[in-house]
């Protein structure tokens, strides 16, 4: 949530800034604003609600001169403390307009820091918790033994807050660094020629370099065009992360595709041949990273699966795989209940946290009060040393590439892959599986990227459904086994791009109420199992349709190629391929992606950004 980007260099800041902010914007887009340095001792800022197109079309109207500097930040806002208006918006300055500040998270102190400031006479302009940051930051330079001494101004402010915070800070007396610091929020570094970039996520800077440095907990950085500096809050020198960003600019592009997502959805086949890749060496399924033994992994009695959103949705298609492979009772929970109920866990529960971003804050919650009570955590991520995969005892990262839409397609089918690869490493540490079976197992998960290939060659039909669907008022739908997970994915697409009601539901439930809502012409999608794989509950399924057609439902069915008993029940059918039964939600959320994105483009929605949400929820 937020995204904020810095910049020292050759370069004119204020286009490096903008441009870093476009491809963050799925971060929040409540507002926008920038602060560049002019080299002579000016700080200019311009700030403004709403998308960053209206930032851009304000900077057109008031004239782009005043930011002709080198160095300079930005930042895109998903609004906590205070309305989505431009007084709120960052960059904050303190009285004297000399300090500037833009902030990711949430300090949690503010309310106590804001009363001191307040006390001592200082006027604060918004309602945020970042605005006190710049004026006890201007406070601590303005007492500073060296005037020049930035960077130990922000560490001093840094030690006095609670809770989660990326800031970066710009002073009007040093145009030529950016300091910025971070506690459990994203920051990474972007090393150029004479160039350097700060920025929630490589996206920002991905057009200028690929090599990035990771920066760990209480770490701040000072940049200049001469590189970087890293130092603890305490002031001691500490170390970055190195890394070079395995993807280009164009994976951060729509290229040619209306919306983001569209293209993220076309780009599954290669999330899933990318996620599998490297993980089956030498007849073994291996992790990325791994700081628990072969040996603890051997003695896990009970996993437990904590996310949130379709991330949850992932993890409970894992349970089907998981239980039946490695004979191990698996729970999944939303990762904001968790914590609150006292769950039993001991150093032989293995606790799986799926999250695409690596910084939701619920799901990191879990992970610390699960390694507070002795449990091993095995993070499943799609982003590179986010701090999820820090605090864990083993990795798997799938490596879907950058999803810039909100919604979630290429990185939860990837989740979904990294989670049977999950189970497959557990059944082959407890011997559940014999190493030909998990080799067998691997080999029709790495056949799934042509398979949904496939789908994708299919979803003209689709997208005619949905157009012809938009003016519906509420869609269920239906599932069974692996299809429960799918039914809940796909109730959850269409609520967040399309606005519309949308419920899905285990499909043996519905004799347990939800059947009270069909009625006359009401949508009701349903994802079948396979009539060879599942035939007993093929046949559960085929009933549970007749009774809703019979109750006037229009039926919209997902099921295998050459379903014929289905055929007769089904309005719409949509074909997806015969795929082994656990593996199934790989191909039949494809449509539901497909389905959710047309009814909103039809409906005129931003597909990409949906109100209210962003991307990553760094809060709880
Ligand atoms: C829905 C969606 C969200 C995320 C959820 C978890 O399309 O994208 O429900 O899945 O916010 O996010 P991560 O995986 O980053 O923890």
């Amino acid at each position: 949530m937020c995204g904020i980007v810095g910049y020292v260099g050759h370069r004119k800041a204020l286009d490096v800034v903008l441009g870093g902010l476009r491809r963050m914007e799925y971060r929040g887009y409540d507002s926008a604003g920038v602060a560049v340095l002019d080299g002579a001792g000016s700080l200019t800022v311009e700030r403004k609600a709403g998308r960053l197109a209206n930032l851009e079309s304000a900077l057109e109207e008031s004239g782009r001169d005043a930011f002709a500097g080198t160095a300079g930040m930005g930042h895109t806002r998903w609004a906590t403390h205070g309305a989505p208006v431009d007084r709120n918006s960052h960059p904050h300055r303190d009285a004297s307009e000399r300090v500037a500040v833009v902030h990711n998270g949430i300090i949690e102190n503010f309310a106590a820091l804001r009363a001191e400031l307040e006390s001592d006479g200082v006027e604060l302009t918004s309602d945020t918790d970042t605005e006190t940051t710049a004026h006890l930051i201007a406070r601590a330079y303005a007492e500073g033994d060296t005037l020049e001494d930035l960077a130990a101004s922000v560490r001093a402010v840094c030690r006095r807050l609670e809770g989660a915070f990326t800031l970066v800070v710009t002073h009007a007396d040093q145009p030529d660094l950016i300091v910025a610091a971070r506690r459990s929020s994203p920051l990474v570094v972007g090393v150029g020629e004479g160039e350097t970039f700060v920025a929630s996520d490589v996206a920002a800077f991905i057009e200028h370099t690929c090599e990035a440095v990771e920066l760990g907990q209480d770490q701040l950085v000072v940049i200049d065009r001469d590189g970087y500096h890293v130092t603890d809050f305490d002031g001691e020198p500490a170390q970055g992360k190195p890394f070079t960003v395995d993807w280009d600019l164009s994976a951060a592009e729509k290229g040619g595709h209306e919306y983001f997502m569209l293209k993220e959805i076309e780009e599954q086949p290669d999330a899933l041949a990318n996620t599998l890749r490297g993980h089956f060496e030498s007849g073994r399924i291996v992790l990325d990273e791994q700081r628990m033994s072969d040996q603890d992994l051997r003695d896990v009695d009970k996993v437990f699966v904590v996310a949130c959103g379709s991330a949850y949705h992932s993890g409970l298609v894992a349970k089907y795989a998981i239980e039946h492979w490695c004979r191990l009772p698996v729970e999944v929970e939303l990762a904001s209940e968790f914590r609150y109920r006292d769950p039993v866990l001991d150093r032989d529960t293995l606790v799986v946290a799926v999250s695409q971003s690596g910084e939701t804050a619920d799901t990191l919650e879990a992970v610390r009060h699960a390694r507070a009570q002795k449990a091993r955590v095995l993070a499943v991520c799609n982003t590179n040393g986010a701090q999820i995969p820090r605090e864990s005892d083993a990795v798997l990262y799938t490596h879907a590439g950058p999803e810039i839409g909100v919604a979630s397609t290429k990185a939860f089918l990837a989740q979904i892959a990294a989670n049977y690869l999950v189970g497959l490493a557990l059944a082959q540490a407890r011997g559940t599986k014999y190493p030909d079976e998990v080799a067998r197992e691997f080999g029709e998960l790495e056949a799934m990227p042509a398979a949904v290939h496939k789908v994708l060659s299919t979803v003209d039909q689709v997208r005619d459904l949905g157009r012809r669907m938009a003016d519906s008022k509420a869609v269920l739908f239906l599932g069974r086994h692996v299809g429960f997970p799918v039914a809940l994915e796909g109730a959850l697409k269409l609520k967040e791009l399309a606005y519309m009601h949308a419920e899905g539901f285990a499909a043996g439930e519905l004799k347990h109420g939800p059947i009270a809502l069909i009625e006359d012409g009401l949508p009701v999608v349903v994802v079948m199992p396979s009539p060879k794989g599942r035939a007993m509950l093929h046949a559960k399924l085929v009933s549970n349709i007749s009774e809703i057609q019979a109750r006037g439902a229009r039926t919209i069915v997902i099921a295998e190629e050459g379903d014929d008993t289905v055929r007769p029940f089904a309005d719409e059918l949509v074909e997806v391929p015969a795929v082994p039964t656990l593996l199934q939600p790989l191909v039949s959320t494809v449509p539901l992606q497909v389905l959710a994105a047309e009814i909103a483009r039809t409906r005129g929605y931003d597909v990409d950004k949906p109100r209210n949400l962003a991307k990553s929820v760094t809060v709880e």
